[in-house]
């Protein structure tokens, strides 16, 4: 139920129609200094050279689509895929004024509208984890437009292999495991080198990558399915509010501690 004030204003936002709030907290993820490590080992695996045709899927505010943009030079095309129209406009507002080799459209990761073998690289970062379907279809869509010899770069995390330092050892894998459930693909991270090779990709590799989750960022990440949970009953009110009273404790002491693990995959199309 949305409740509503004198005013007849929801005061309840779901954060799935706030864009502004999708943002910000695309925005946050991003400034992570696991997210931030993360980029130049995707950059590293990549491998771009001028000239290059690469295509990001699911490129949020399109940050990496320019850095993508800076190394294949004026030569090259990049190109940054997203179903969210907001974000696509927001890609296309950072990228004004700076003369990069740049495309950004509005468009679904499961059925793109490209030509096949038109493109060096794809990236997908965190994307798979949400998509509304089977990551398997991301994967060979990705696997149609790559040329042969062509790689793709995937990473996502896997949410069941989420930590969290600070409360009730039973309760947090209950929570854990919820939240993990309340992910479209949580599981996906463990999977992504199945699924490559299932995709047609050769020569797939799989490195462990996790990232420190600071205790504001991580209300954020977990309390919104916490209300779902809470809900439909997954829950007492009374186990939460103690759950999350254990937890400011432990922040208060400095002894909060929560990490997520992620994989970063990589696959090639063999050469005919
Ligand atoms: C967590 S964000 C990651 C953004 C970007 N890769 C980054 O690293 O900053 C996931 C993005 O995937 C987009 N997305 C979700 N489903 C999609 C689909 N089927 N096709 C294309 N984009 C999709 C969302 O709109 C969102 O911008």
């Amino acid at each position: 139920m949305t409740m509503l004030d004198e005013t007849e204003l929801p005061l309840v936002v779901s954060p799935a129609s706030d864009h502004g709030f999708a943002l910000r907290f695309l925005d946050a993820g991003n400034a992570l200094p696991g997210i931030r490590a993360l980029k130049p080992l995707m950059l590293e695996q990549l491998a771009l050279r001028r000239g290059m045709h690469v295509l990001e899927l699911g490129c949020g505010a399109g940050d990496d689509v320019r850095a993508f943009a800076r190394r294949v030079g004026p030569e090259g095309r990049v190109v940054g895929i997203d179903a969210s129209p907001p974000m696509v406009a927001e890609a296309a507002r950072r990228t004004a004024g700076r003369n990069l080799a740049v495309e950004f459209a509005v468009g679904d990761a499961l059925a793109l509208e490209l030509e096949p073998g038109s493109f060096d690289r794809v990236r997908i970062e965190r994307l798979l984890m949400h998509v509304a379907g089977d990551p398997a279809t991301v994967l060979r869509e990705s696997a149609r437009v790559l040329r042969p010899g062509g790689r793709a770069v995937v990473f996502d995390f896997d949410w069941d292999a989420l930590v969290i330092e600070g409360a009730d050892r039973e309760l947090t894998r209950r929570i854990v495991r919820s939240c993990s459930d309340a992910i479209r693909n949580g599981w996906v991270g463990r999977a992504l080198p199945r699924l490559l090779r299932g995709a047609g990709f050769a020569d797939v590799t799989a490195v462990p990558h996790g990232v420190a989750i600071p205790y504001d960022f991580f209300g954020w990440l977990v309390s919104s399915h916490l209300d779902e949970a809470l809900a439909t009953g997954l829950f007492t009110p009374q186990e939460l509010i103690a759950w999350w009273d254990e937890l400011d404790r432990a922040h208060a002491a400095g002894d909060f501690y929560a990490a997520l693990l992620g994989i970063v995959a990589t696959g090639t199309i063999a050469a005919p």
